[in-house]
């Protein structure tokens, strides 16, 4: 903080200088205090509304700002300004935990969000992913369900291994990202060395108008490390604040953490042969079949001025997108769409989208939208407020209807999507603990498991437990079974290391 030698005198809120920050206005030195003393119910009546509501999930975060360098040649995919050779945009990253409050450690195990907001030419495009590359359940409207599973009993206000587990076993599609939870990726080293996906798949469409389907990968240039679970508990303990401090500080020094951006493409006409449903979210791709092709580089050097000004208050939302990318008919994406604004509307307020950290920095907005709770930019009074009219108001493009379609045709109905052949809820989740895991993983994956075996309090909660991890791997759940009944943590079985995290079969 500076000292400056003639600081400014201090003033209420509408700029009327005031006569002191110690002393109410009483009835005599030792009287009653008067209403009005309008400095001091200014003072007491603002305080009273710093805080906004937290996220309903993903409370806890920090982040930074920084930059995306377009190195490679995707513009055969997508013609988005953002990702076209040489490109440079502005961008903000936050880091979160998903189910605890503002408060709660940082080192607790969680899936970590990742949520990117590039500043491009053409507005702000946001990737709003995690740290895994699939998610737990592949419909929306089971949603708020799986988040209450993992927040709070409402009576005694405490979370609950019965209610989580009760969720998970009863939800089978979740086993792919439970397995990722309960491994090496639910306990990052720090958010510098973790990796972000965007992890559902988006529609790129290029010059020419051709689509393709994609999934956004950012690899770590720190690496991909993790905290044993006694560091990480011992961490927990002495400072809730570790990722956020380590990134701040990072950054302070000079040391910019750094993540390459990859995707893979998938020809539009493929999805509708593919052997499993490319739109489910609990799956990934396989990198035979669809390889890693570099995009660019993303630098966090700037951290925030203003922690609630420029994190808090910042509203990132899958239905930030812009010209040349798209989404896909994923279920869950597409409920994303409309859930984030709506949040934001309520979070942060109507006008969210006019705070600095949210305007777009590179384009600008036009259209005829109005007032509202704390607005604070206007038209010119001359501007029209409606569209069509004689004017010269904005108008808008009709090339771009075309874009970021697919052919949908169907009865109304409440179903599963169609089956493939290779659609299996416990498949990718076998192949991630056999042949992905390294031996030392599956110990530490085995250790955490035979934890929460005994967390859970409830017979057939737990025989479904070790159900669910039978049909992920049959020696898995016997091991973990057979640890239970005698009381010990359960021993991995030798398997050899395999390549990629995030590439099961
Ligand atoms: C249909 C399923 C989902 C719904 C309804 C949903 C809803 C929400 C809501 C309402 C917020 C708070 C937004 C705010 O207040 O600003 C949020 C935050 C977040 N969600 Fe989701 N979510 C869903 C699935 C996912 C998935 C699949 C991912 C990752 C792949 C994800 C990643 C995040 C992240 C990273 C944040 C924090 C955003 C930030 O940093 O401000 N969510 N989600």
């Amino acid at each position: 903080m500076s000292n400056p030698t003639s600081p400014p005198a201090t003033t209420t809120q509408t700029g009327t200088p005031v006569a002191s920050d110690a002393h109410s206005l009483t009835v005599g030195a030792d009287g009653a205090t008067v209403l009005h003393d309008r400095y001091l119910v200014e003072k007491l009546a603002q305080f009273n509304r710093e805080r906004i509501p937290e996220r309903i999930v993903h409370a806890k975060g920090g982040g930074a700002f920084g930059r995306f360098e377009a190195t490679h040649d995707v513009s055969a995919y997508t013609r988005a300004a953002v990702f076209q050779p040489g490109a440079e945009s502005e961008t903000l990253l936050r880091f979160s935990s998903v189910a605890g409050e503002q408060g709660s450690p940082d080192t607790w195990r969680d899936v970590r969000g990742y949520s990117l907001k590039f500043y491009t030419t053409e507005g702000n495009y946001d990737i709003v992913g995690n740290n895994t590359p699939v998610f737990f359940i592949r419909d929306a409207i089971k949603f708020p369900d799986f988040i209450h599973s993992q927040k709070r009993l409402p009576g005694s206000g405490l979370r609950d291994a019965d209610m989580q587990w009760d969720f998970w076993t009863l939800s089978p599609e979740s086993s792919h990202q439970v397995t990722y939870l309960m491994g090496d990726r639910g306990m990052p080293k720090s958010w510098r060395e973790m990796q972000g996906y965007g992890s559902h798949t988006y529609q790129w469409i290029n010059a020419a108008g051709e689509k393709s389907w994609v999934k956004y990968h950012f690899r770590s240039q720190q690496g991909d490390l993790h905290l044993d679970a006694a560091t990480a508990e011992a961490i927990a303990g002495a400072d809730a604040d570790f990722y956020r401090r380590d990134l701040h500080e990072a950054i302070e020094r000079g040391e910019f953490p750094k993540w390459d951006l990859f995707v893979q493409v998938m020809p539009y006409e493929h999805a509708k042969s593919y052997r499993f449903n490319p739109f489910d979210l609990t799956k990934v791709w396989p990198h035979a079949d669809y390889p890693l092709m570099p995009v660019g580089t993303l630098t966090l050097d700037r951290n925030p001025q203003n922690f609630f000004a420029e994190i808090e208050q910042a509203a990132f939302s899958p239905a930030n997108t812009v010209p040349g990318i798209a989404i896909s008919p994923d279920k869950m994406l597409m409920a994303r769409v409309f859930s984030y604004p709506d949040a934001q509307r309520y979070r942060v307020g109507t006008n969210y989208a006019q705070l600095p950290v949210n305007a777009p920095h590179a384009a600008s907005v036009h259209n005829s939208s109005q007032d509202g709770a704390a607005r604070h930019r206007f038209n010119a009074p001359t501007a029209p407020v409606y569209a069509p009219n004689s004017f010269g108001g904005p108008v808008a493009d009709p090339a771009l209807a075309a874009e970021g379609g697919w052919e949908a045709d169907g009865a109304l109905v409440r179903s599963a999507s169609t089956l493939r052949a290779d659609d299996s809820d416990f498949g990718q989740a076998g192949t991630l603990y056999r042949d992905v895991f390294s031996a030392e993983a599956k110990m530490r994956f085995l250790e955490t498991l035979s934890g929460q075996a005994n967390a859970i309090t409830i017979d057939d909660i737990r025989e479904r437990f070790f159900q669910y991890w039978t049909n992920v791997d049959a020696g898995l759940g016997a091991a973990l079974r057979e640890a239970y009944a005698a009381g010990v943590i359960a021993d991995a079985p030798e398997e050899p290391e395999a390549a990629e995290d995030d590439e099961a079969a």
